[in-house]
C-alpha cells in the first residue's frame, strides 16, 4: 500500500485559511531558506504554472498522484488554469463538475474513499499528495497515512480547520521536525494504526 499524505500549510492555531479558506496571509513566509528547502524536497507540490517562477525543474520525488477537492481546484480554474499539477495524475472530487476541464484531470463524483483506497493499492514507488482543502481532508481522514504540516508563525483566532471532520482522537507518531529562520516549522507525522 502506498501512502496518502496530507501536505498542508496552517497557522499556529491549526487553520489552513481564513473562515472562507483564503490562505494568502501566509504567503509572506514562502521565501528564503524555507522555500528553497521545501521546493528541493517536494518539487511536485509546486503547481506546474508556478514552477518557472520558483525555479523548480525537478522530477517528482515523493508523489505521482494528487487528490484535491473542487473548491481548492477552483482557485486554479479562476485564473484560467485547468491542470494545475500537470506533472502529477490529478483527481478532483466534485459533484458539481460533470465534465473534466482537462484530459489530465479525472473527476471523482461517487465513492471518494473507495477510489482513494484503489489509488493507494496501486503499485508505485511514489505516493499520493492530498492537497486539501478542509472538506476533502475531513472525508479522507481515516485514509491519511502521513501528515506534513507547515506551520506558519501566525495566529488567526478562527478560520478554516485542517480537517472538516467530527471529534475523534486519532494518534500520530512524530517523525521529522525542521525549524526555519523565518519562523516556519515543518513537522512530519505518521498515522499509528
Ligand atoms: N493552507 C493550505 O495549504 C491549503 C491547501 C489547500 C486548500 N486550502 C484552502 O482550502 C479551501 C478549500 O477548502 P474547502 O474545505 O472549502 O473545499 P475542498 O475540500 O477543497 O473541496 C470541497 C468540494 O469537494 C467536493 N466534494 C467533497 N466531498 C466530496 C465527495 N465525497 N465526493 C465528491 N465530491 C466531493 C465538493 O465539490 P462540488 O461543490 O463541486 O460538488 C465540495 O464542494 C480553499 O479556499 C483553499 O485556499 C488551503
Amino acid at each position: 500500500m502506498r501512502k496518502l499524505t496530507y501536505y498542508i500549510a496552517c497557522t499556529i492555531d491549526g487553520f489552513i485559511g481564513d473562515p472562507e479558506g483564503d490562505a494568502t496571509s501566509m504567503f509572506k513566509f514562502t521565501n528564503g531558506e524555507y522555500m528553497a528547502a521545501m521546493n528541493a524536497e517536494y518539487p511536485e507540490t509546486v503547481p506546474t504554472h508556478a514552477r518557472e517562477m520558483f525555479g523548480v525543474d525537478a522530477e517528482n520525488r515523493h508523489f505521482d498522484t494528487l487528490v484535491q477537492g473542487r473548491q481548492s481546484y477552483q482557485l486554479a480554474l479562476d485564473i484560467g488554469v485547468t491542470s494545475p499539477y500537470n506533472h502529477l495524475r490529478e483527481f478532483v472530487a466534485t459533484r458539481s463538475l460533470t465534465e473534466s476541464p482537462h484530459p489530465n484531470v479525472e473527476l471523482i463524483a461517487d465513492g471518494l474513499v473507495g477510489r482513494v483506497r484503489e489509488l493507494k493499492a496501486e503499485d508505485s514507488p511514489l505516493g499520493i499528495y492530498l492537497c486539501g482543502g478542509s472538506t476533502i481532508a475531513g472525508e479522507l481522514i481515516e485514509e491519511i497515512d502521513e501528515l506534513i504540516i507547515k506551520t506558519y508563525p501566525q495566529v488567526y483566532g478562527t478560520g478554516m480547520p485542517m480537517f472538516g471532520a467530527g471529534f475523534e482522537p486519532r494518534d500520530f507518531e512524530l517523525g521529522d521536525v525542521r525549524a526555519f529562520d523565518n519562523g516556519v516549522l515543518v513537522r512530519t507525522y505518521t498515522r499509528k494504526r
